[in-house]
């Protein structure tokens, strides 16, 4: 028993396999899907196009994207069987808990073919239009909204914005909740995403894939972290109090969510573009509470720990100026990383090796079984 291996805690810098779809560069602080890189998407391209490039592997033409964006729209409703258990759930349930276990039950409701169409991209498509309404439905019971309706004219960007908040979103928000959901859209082999292809390599289904990678995306060290930002942010009533609020909490040694990356070694792109939209947002909506807060609390980490902010240090503050309650940023990541959780999976189907590492067993030595009898 024992073992020489050198273990890898938590596989960091291990490369586990090979993929097409998204390069992280750490160093440079560059994030490029499929060959391109997040800044020209996210001035330039749509949710839409974005998911068609990670599941196809090139841009869509015109005709492309309107078909995709009409699949979409067809996609969109749920089984009566799948709405009547979200109307049994508790209405202050965790909306993460909501969607993994919506998911999970779509899979018992879904018509074969939509789970295992060719590919699967079928069922890729039917979880990432359905995924809003999912959101949404549940939401709008609790709050007390009246019910969705399909609005199929709508892009999946202002589909989502409404429905969240029941209004007619305006121009910039849904350009602001577009640029979100495509910086959001993958991120190489992130704990979700790993989850999700570890699930796949069972040969086990999409559905059961993207519910292990809902359950993983929920810790706050993963897609929780945003909301956890908007915790801190309440607890600093303006940008001269952050040092003293920020270095109360590194003196508990409690990790300041929003800093630090597994993979980057300067600013992660996704932050930096998400912090403009946040100036954006706030000069369009004349409150830079949080813009001001956030840029106060990056000064403080920098000088204390060195640390950059990631992707989830200013996106809680952009929804929160376009009304969306905080519990419900991490299941908007799901609702924009599902497309490329369902990528990966496909990817994974296409060059399936069963993903089963090893340990190292530092447990008791062998021993001898005393009968139940015997035992003191
Ligand atoms: N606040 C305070 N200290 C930190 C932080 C932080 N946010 N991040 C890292 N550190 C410290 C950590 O305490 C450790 O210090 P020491 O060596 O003295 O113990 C050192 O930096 C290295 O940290 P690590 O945990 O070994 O690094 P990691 O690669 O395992 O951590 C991380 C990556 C994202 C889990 C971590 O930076 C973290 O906990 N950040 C806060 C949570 C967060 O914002 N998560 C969102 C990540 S981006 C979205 C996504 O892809 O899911």
């Amino acid at each position: 028993m024992g073992s020489e291996s050198v273990v890898q805690r938590g596989l960091q810098d291990v490369v586990a396999l090979e993929s097409r779809i998204c390069f992280i560069d750490g160093k440079q602080g560059r994030l490029i899907y499929r060959g391109y890189d997040i800044r020209d998407l996210a001035a330039q391209s749509t949710f839409e196009e974005v998911a068609y490039l990670l599941w196809y592997g090139r841009l869509p033409t015109a005709a492309e994207l309107a078909s995709l964006r009409t699949t979409f729209a067809g996609l969109r409703a749920l089984p009566p069987q799948v709405t009547e258990i979200l109307d049994r759930m508790p209405k202050d349930a965790n909306p993460m808990d909501v969607l993994r276990t919506t998911v999970s039950a779509l899979a018992i409701f879904e018509p074969g073919e939509t789970k295992s169409g060719p590919s699967s991209i079928g069922g890729a498509q039917r979880l990432t239009a359905a995924l809003p309404t999912i959101l949404g439905h549940f939401h709008r019971r609790r709050a007390g909204l009246p019910a969705i309706r399909p609005r199929p004219e709508l892009s999946h960007a202002a589909y989502l914005l409404y429905a969240l908040l029941n209004a007619e979103p305006s121009p910039l928000d849904v350009n602001a909740i577009d640029v979100a959901l495509i910086l959001h859209a993958d991120h190489e082999l992130n704990a979700s995403t790993f989850a999700a292809r570890v699930t796949a390599s069972t040969l086990s289904d999409l559905y059961s894939a993207v519910t292990s990678a809902i359950g993983t995306l929920k810790g706050p060290l993963h897609g929780g972290a945003n909301e956890r930002v908007m915790e801190l942010l309440d607890e600093i009533p303006s940008p001269d109090r952050a040092e003293a609020v920020v270095q109360a909490r590194l003196a508990k040694h409690e990790r300041i969510m929003g800093f630090g990356h597994r993979v980057y070694r300067v600013e992660d792109p996704r932050a930096t573009v998400l912090r403009e939209w946040s100036r954006k947002i706030g000069e369009e909506k004349k409150d830079l509470h949080y813009y001001d807060l956030l840029r106060a609390v990056e000064l403080v980490v920098m000088k204390e720990k060195g640390l950059y902010p990631n992707v989830d240090l200013y996106s809680g503050s952009i929804y929160t100026l376009l009304g969306i309650p905080h519990d419900l940023f991490t299941p908007i990541f799901a609702a924009s990383r599902v497309s490329g959780w369902t990528a990966h999976v496909l990817e994974e189907y296409d060059d399936l090796r069963l993903i089963r590492p090893t340990a190292a067993y530092v447990g008791p030595p062998e021993q001898r079984y005393v009968p139940i009898a015997e035992r003191k």
